[in-house]
């Protein structure tokens, strides 16, 4: 595992995937006067530690590469907008700061449309949909049965630095010590050497992870209204891209494409964890 995350951080560090050729524009803008970070590509942040929706596929051959419904969907948009796709993976804190200071065009990385990240991002419309789960070693299932158990003070409970799952953390278990992680692939990692006693993590990541790793346990369900399902995140104020954003969504999801990439991530999503790409800036 050591000598492949070497070999994944040289490899991996920014991944450009080519979607099209991509129309090119002055100052910015392009053809049809949507106006990008750089002119004629689409600049995505993605946090690629959460299958299915984005995180690394090692082929036969052992090279690694950028996987995941969110991953497929960042393609068809800029294919539709006529643009070259260019996705910089990072830790997940760094997309909404990416987002913050407009240094990307978007950012599509299971993002939940929380109210509190409206001064900061646009937020498309929904293209997917899913829920909120409480994860433990499948050792301690007995120890969770209902969500006050999690809320004690002897536990240590993992939850992604930025996320929602820390806002989680703090309604359902504000006894507990709420550790947070940059990274979903360690909390899951520390979740089965029982590092952690347990940790909040989206119901379709948890069951993706589970499937690799039985000793990984998805113990409860977790309420959360705030901001049901998932959106793209836009930089704010650029209402074209927006717009058409939400046009190529409404047509994914019309032509019964969102569901194939789920599917195809889904059957993706089925090999080891890669974990410390981002070694480097830790
Ligand atoms: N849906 C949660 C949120 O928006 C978690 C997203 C984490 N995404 C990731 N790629 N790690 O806060």
């Amino acid at each position: 595992m050591k000598k492949l995350t070497a070999v994944l951080l040289t490899l991996c560090m920014t991944a450009t995937l080519t979607a099209c050729g991509g129309a090119k524009g002055s100052s910015g803008a392009d053809a049809g006067g949507i106006k990008t970070v750089t002119s004629g590509k689409l600049t995505v942040a993605t946090s690629p530690d959460f299958a299915p929706y984005e995180f690394y596929a090692v082929d036969e051959n052992g090279t690694p590469e950028l996987a995941g419904f969110d991953i497929a969907l960042a393609g068809y948009i800029a294919d539709y907008l006529g643009l070259e796709l260019e996705v910089v993976p990072m830790d997940f804190d760094g997309v909404l700061m990416e987002l913050q200071t407009k240094s990307v065009d978007i950012g599509i990385s299971g993002l939940s449309p929380d109210p509190k990240r409206e001064s900061i991002m646009d937020f498309s419309d929904i293209y997917y949909e899913g829920g909120q789960s409480f994860v433990c070693k499948k050792d301690n299932a007995d120890k969770f049965k209902s969500l006050e158990d999690t809320n004690n003070p002897d536990y240590e409970i993992g939850a992604q630095t930025g996320s929602i799952q820390v806002d989680l953390a703090e309604t359902n278990s504000p006894n507990a010590d709420i550790i947070q992680l940059t990274k979903v692939t360690d909390i899951v990692g520390e979740v089965i050497s029982g590092k952690l006693d347990g940790a909040y993590i989206e119901t379709p990541v948890a069951e993706s992870y589970a499937k690799n790793y039985p000793d990984l346990y998805v113990a409860l369900p977790v309420p959360y209204d705030a901001a049901e399902g998932y959106a793209i995140g836009v930089s704010k104020g650029n209402t074209e891209l927006l717009n058409k954003i939400n046009e190529a969504i409404a047509k994914v999801k019309s032509e019964g494409k969102m569901d194939e990439f789920v599917a195809t991530a889904n059957e993706q999503a089925t090999g080891e964890i890669i974990e410390g790409l981002l070694d480097s800036d830790k």
